[in-house]
């Protein structure tokens, strides 16, 4: 470091660094500071005015697809050193998505939140967020969006392929498919606990184009990693190369005096939300780019994404739509190439971390293998993936990812079979006496964000017993939940507003037609607006479950999906004021 004060306006890079304000001078409170991290070892140069990098770390024996992020922690730490930063590494809570009760969405508004106060209460001038499974990288995009402070992300990437028995397995989208071959009979619990091996083989994230891979891969078009990082195999030594080179980039970031919401534009929504469609993206992802807009203040809404992706063909062959793993898209070009191939539906303008455009990020970047990422010419779907569906069951919308359900059911008419809860699902669906048919449009209420609580991953339920038997794979699915970006099915979800506030969901009756036409984005249910205005008037909201605690104040401040499930009081931002000193 040069030795400037940086009060003459020097060209140290340290001007403005608000964690001068802990640091610099000699009084009782700057000792205390300096004093107290020198307990870590640190030497007396790291206080000298260069950047102070915070390195938020969500490593967890909890959180399995995490647990590698602590070595890239390590190589994160050596490029801030290199550059000339004062790294720190820290750890918040996690969320493993597939573990975690009630729901890993339940709990992404207080991660978010917890790294928003450490970053704002402690002198970090700029962030690395280490993230992986599902609600991590939301989370942590949305705490850093509302400090404001430069941020970049590592993202852990995926597992390693699945394999058992010579056959290629997905994560999550081949569990599905094993729990009904062993409801059939074909396996044994003995095969079924081989398997367990087979389909999780180290750590990373879930190897298809569920949540995680997609969040990563998203935020990274929006230019919060570095290009092509984000879908590096988890296990592959590119990935720590690739933390290594953000650890130095971060520090030139916080000096070139790059904020989040510098990188986080419209535009860069934009090439998110289209990215997100050329990927064939999990269902989540509209959830988590509504929220993230929302801490930036952006005009953002649920119409906009159904806008933006309308004309985005699916371009990634990878599962859950498609038949290849991340590993595989990452072999044949990953990112960057995917991001080419979308070639004018993308704004080339938009800014990134490294300083360069989106652009001339992905410039010379090339398809290896066009089965796995195909030309706009060849698409695995024309139409997009995800699709927005409004109408009088979903007035403030509802999701289906269309390129996961068997293409039959995407205009479909049919009898309702209600179930009022998991519970009453549990009880009744594989009985023999429950009347439905391969026409049934299967309808499950009470696991919206305030109900249950948390909308979890449910949605996508089985298929009742007595028609898996007669060799039905898919049936039209409908709730307030959501389901696994692992996922496949006709499922409807995050129907909105939910039951648990009085959303038409709440009214359905066994037997009322509803309509899922996807072609014209419809989700409705054919009672007349008597007939439903009396049922509204018997409805009673549910009691309120919780009277202390996390669960309370999520149930009371959560906000519904057309707002991306954040709490009402953290939209928008607060920054990363100076701190008050304490008078020593
Ligand atoms: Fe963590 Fe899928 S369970 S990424």
């Amino acid at each position: 470091m040069a030795d400037c004060t940086g009060d003459n306006g020097g060209d140290c890079g340290s001007c403005g660094l608000r964690s001068r304000e802990w640091f610099e001078g000699q009084g009782n409170a700057p000792f205390n500071h300096r004093a107290n991290l020198k307990a870590g070892g640190h030497l007396g140069e790291m206080f000298d005015g260069r950047p102070v990098i915070g390195i938020a770390n969500s490593a967890s024996d909890l959180v399995p697809c995490n647990s590698g992020l602590t070595d890239l922690a390590e190589r994160a730490v050596r490029g801030v050193l290199e550059a000339g930063g004062f790294p720190l590494v820290f750890p918040t809570m996690s969320i493993g998505d597939s573990i975690m009760r009630p729901s890993g969405m339940m709990y992404r508004n207080l991660m978010s939140l917890e790294l928003e106060e450490l970053a704002r209460a402690n002198p970090v001038d700029g962030l690395v967020i280490l993230t992986g499974c599902d609600n991590t990288a939301p989370a942590y995009a949305m705490g850093a969006a509302s400090t404001g402070l430069p941020t970049m992300m590592i993202h852990a990437g995926p597992m390693l392929s699945g394999n058992w028995r010579a056959r290629q397995m997905a994560s999550g989208t081949d569990m599905y498919k094993l729990g009904d071959e062993a409801r059939k009979g074909v396996l044994t619990p003995a095969d079924l606990d081989d398997a367990e091996y087979g389909i999780s083989r180290g750590t990373g994230t879930c190897n298809t184009m569920g949540t995680a891979c997609t969040m990563g891969a998203v935020l990274e078009s929006m230019g919060l990693s570095l290009m092509g990082t984000a879908n590096i195999p988890a296990m592959d030594a590119r990935k720590r190369a690739a933390a290594q080179q953000t650890g130095r980039r971060i520090v030139e970031l916080v000096r070139e005096g790059v904020g989040i919401a510098d990188i986080l534009t419209p535009a860069a929504f934009r090439n998110g939300v289209r990215t997100n469609a050329a990927l064939g993206g999990g269902t989540n992802t509209t959830a988590h780019l509504l929220a993230l807009a929302g801490r930036l203040g952006l005009e953002f809404s649920i119409d906009d994404i159904e806008r933006y992706s309308r004309e985005v063909p699916l371009l990634a062959n990878v599962m859950p739509s498609g038949e290849y793993l991340m590993e595989d898209f990452y072999n044949a070009g990953g990112q960057a190439a995917l991001m080419r191939s979308m070639g004018d539906l993308l704004d080339p303008d938009a800014p990134t971390v490294s300083g360069r455009t989106i652009g001339e990020e992905i410039a010379s970047a090339r398809v290896w293998d066009e089965r796995v990422i195909r030309r706009r010419e060849n698409p695995v779907s024309s139409a997009p993936a995800l699709a927005i569906l409004c109408g009088s069951l979903a007035p403030r919308g509802a999701l289906i990812k269309a390129t996961a359900a068997d293409s039959r059911l995407l205009d479909h008419r049919g009898p309702a079979v209600v179930f009022d809860s998991i519970e009453d699902l549990d009880a009744r669906l594989d009985s023999p006496d429950l009347e439905v048919d391969e026409n049934s449009v299967l309808v499950l209420r009470g696991i919206g964000p305030t109900a249950y609580p948390g909308a979890p991953e449910l949605g996508n339920f089985k298929i009742p017993r007595k028609l898996l038997d007669r060799g039905v794979t898919d049936l039209v699915r409908i709730s307030d939940g959501r389901m696994s970006g692992t996922a496949f099915g006709a499922v409807v979800l995050q129907v909105t507003p939910e039951a648990g506030v009085g959303g038409p969901l709440a009214l359905v009756r066994d037997g009322d037609i509803i309509h899922l036409d996807v072609a014209n984005r419809r989700l409705d249910l054919e009672v007349d607006d008597e007939d439903l205005e009396a049922r509204r008037r018997s409805w009673q909201p549910p009691e309120q479950q919780f009277d202390r605690g996390y669960r309370r104040l999520y149930v009371e401040h959560v906000m519904q999906a057309d707002a991306g499930f954040d709490f009402d009081f953290l939209r928008g931002s607060s920054g990363a004021p100076r701190m008050k000193r304490r008078p020593y």
